[in-house]
């Protein structure tokens, strides 16, 4: 399975050398804790960006040293950010250097080690997040469990736009997130083979949590 196999009016791979070159780095097992968060971030920067193209301008009036000129400014977009806890609290400092007035709000979930069910403990929203375009971030989307219960807490509370902006996914997870909800829109850096047994993504870079806070 490639990418082609997806809408790409929804789901669209990073290819950017920057990125590509970044998360190898990511993905070394030989990668330790502080720069493993580095590039999270980084590459969060460089996702959010692309994940923002289609943002609408309006004209606006500047003067500049020399003379009065008409520029163009984003036009009223109000962006929320929710990371999926743990792991997508790592890639909310990055979007923020993009959108420093955004708020966060955070769905915390946990996948169960044998049925890699997700299990919520945690949800907390702005109380304008209906009126917010909402850029989902979790480094790694592997069953789509836990993105897919994410999406149906935002749409039971109003959002109408959902991106979702993920480092590593796994077809079955893409396909399980694209077929759950038909109008959100998927980035990732980069769409890996399958999935193995415990459910995690190959080739992967392991546990996203645990590389990102050292808890292994
Ligand atoms: C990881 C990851 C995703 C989820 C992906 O989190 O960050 O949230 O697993 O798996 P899925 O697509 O099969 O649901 P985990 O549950 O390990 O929690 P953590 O972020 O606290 O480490
Ligand atoms: N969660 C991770 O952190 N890594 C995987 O490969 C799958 C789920």
């Amino acid at each position: 399975m490639d990418s082609r196999d997806f809408d790409p009016r929804r789901f669209e791979v990073i290819e950017h050398p920057l990125v590509q070159h970044k998360l190898s780095i990511l993905r070394d097992k030989d990668t330790g804790t502080k720069q493993f968060r580095e590039l999270v971030t980084e590459l969060a920067v460089f996702e959010g960006y692309e994940a923002m193209r289609d943002f609408p301008l309006e004209d606006v009036e500047v003067d500049t040293p020399l003379e009065r000129t008409t520029c163009k400014r984003i036009a009223g977009k109000k962006v929320a950010i929710i990371p999926i806890l743990r792991a997508g609290l790592g890639m909310v400092d990055g979007i923020l250097t993009l959108t420093p007035s955004a708020r966060v709000g955070h769905v915390g979930m946990y996948r169960d080690p044998v049925t890699h069910e997700p299990h919520q403990y945690y949800c907390k929203f702005p109380p304008d997040i209906d009126k917010r375009t909402c850029l989902v971030v979790d480094p790694m989307l592997a069953t789509g469990g836990s993105l897919t219960a994410a999406i149906k807490f935002l749409r039971d509370a109003g959002v109408k736009d959902i991106r979702c902006l993920t480092l590593v996914s796994a077809p079955e997870g893409v396909k399980a997130v694209l077929d759950f909800d038909p109008e959100v829109r998927l980035f990732t850096c980069a769409l890996d083979r399958q999935l193995n047994e415990s459910a995690y993504i190959l080739p992967g870079l392991g546990d996203a949590g645990d590389r990102i806070y050292g808890t292994k």
